[in-house]
């Protein structure tokens, strides 16, 4: 067999997710309504889908990805939707005036300024429930697998892992910490995006039945893909423009949010990030038994991505 390169495996995993997201989307967004029609705004704005590609990744070796869709194993088709449900959610609420006040997302209208901001509460209550809703509907012979599988994303989403963030980053914005940011800018940043990656890599492996000798190393793995994911944010949003974004750059220095180039100038975050990509990779070889291909591959594309 071929080998699968990286490139190779982030655009048939990507395929994957997207032939479930066409085929399992319309009956679960009917009937049609302003409520379902604001989901489906926000979910096919065009996101890169990388937390879904963790979860599929976590799971499958790399030559089942390139099977049809079919062949697929449901269960992890549905956590990989779950994931990308709550995450746009996560969006929808972080662009409201209340929070970051953005106007474009994914290179269209942000979803209270397509819709209203009602309507976009709305929407990411609604993808908020249903990512819970779309695990429960798993199936396996492991009595335990949905009971873990919604505590392995409460973690990530829920109170003590991406809403503590938000709310952190909220907090910090009004009211700036006088010492000991450094703490404090990486509990924000671990919390707000790394911790529903780290879910995302969790979730996945959960599915295996080899998913506990797994599940420590891959833990420490995911923890600096989500902290390598942000760094290179705040990086985009000084660096980047809106046309490769999809959102307006800027944002952060002008709400003063407390962020890597803020607290530590531009030369001293990027050298923080190959720093991150050397650590991630150094990791990577410890997975050398799963899709190895992937996860060594990763870190570069998270650092280098262009939006
Ligand atoms: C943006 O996430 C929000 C962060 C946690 C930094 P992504 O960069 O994954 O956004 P999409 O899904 O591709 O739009
Ligand atoms: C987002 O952090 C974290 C979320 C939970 C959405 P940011 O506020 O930096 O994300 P962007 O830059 O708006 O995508
Ligand atoms: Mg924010
Ligand atoms: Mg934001
Ligand atoms: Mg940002």
């Amino acid at each position: 067999m071929v080998p699968i390169t990286f490139t190779e495996i982030l655009q048939n995993s990507k395929q994957i997710f997207d032939s479930f997201f066409e085929s399992y989307t319309p009956t679960l967004f009917s009937p049609k309504s302003r409520i379902t029609e604001a989901c489906l705004y926000s979910l096919k704005a065009g996101g890169k889908r990388v937390r879904p590609i963790f979860v599929l990744n976590s799971f499958f070796e790399p030559n089942k990805l390139t099977q049809s869709i079919e062949t697929q194993n449901h269960s992890v088709l549905l956590a990989s939707l779950a994931v990308e449900c709550i995450h746009t959610y996560s969006l929808i609420h972080d662009d409201l005036p209340a929070m970051d006040d953005d106007d474009t997302r994914r290179g269209k209208p942000t979803c209270h300024k397509q819709f209203d901001e009602a309507t976009a509460i709305l929407a990411g209550d609604t993808l908020n429930s249903l990512s819970f809703y779309l695990l429960s509907m798993m199936d396996s012979e492991d009595p335990f697998l949905i009971r873990d599988a919604i505590q392995i994303l409460h973690k990530g989403a829920g109170l003590k892992g991406m809403i503590q963030g938000q709310m952190e980053d909220i907090e910090e914005e009004k009211n700036p910490s006088k010492t000991d940011q450094e703490s404090k800018l990486l509990s924000i940043h671990e919390k707000k995006t790394g911790a529903l990656i780290e879910s995302s890599f969790l979730l996945g492996n959960r599915l295996r039945p080899d998913w506990k000798e797994r599940e420590s190393v891959l833990s420490s793995y995911a923890k600096e893909i989500g902290l390598l994911f942000q760094i290179t944010d705040d990086i985009l949003d000084v660096e980047g423009n809106l046309e490769e974004l999809g959102k307006t750059p800027g944002k952060d220095a002008k709400a003063g949010k407390l962020t890597y180039p803020s607290l530590y100038g531009m030369e001293k975050t990027k050298s923080l990030r190959s720093e991150s990509v050397n650590k991630a990779i150094s990791l990577a070889t410890e997975l050398s038994s799963m899709n190895h291909e992937f996860f060594l591959g990763l870190p570069k594309y998270i650092a280098e991505r262009k939006n």
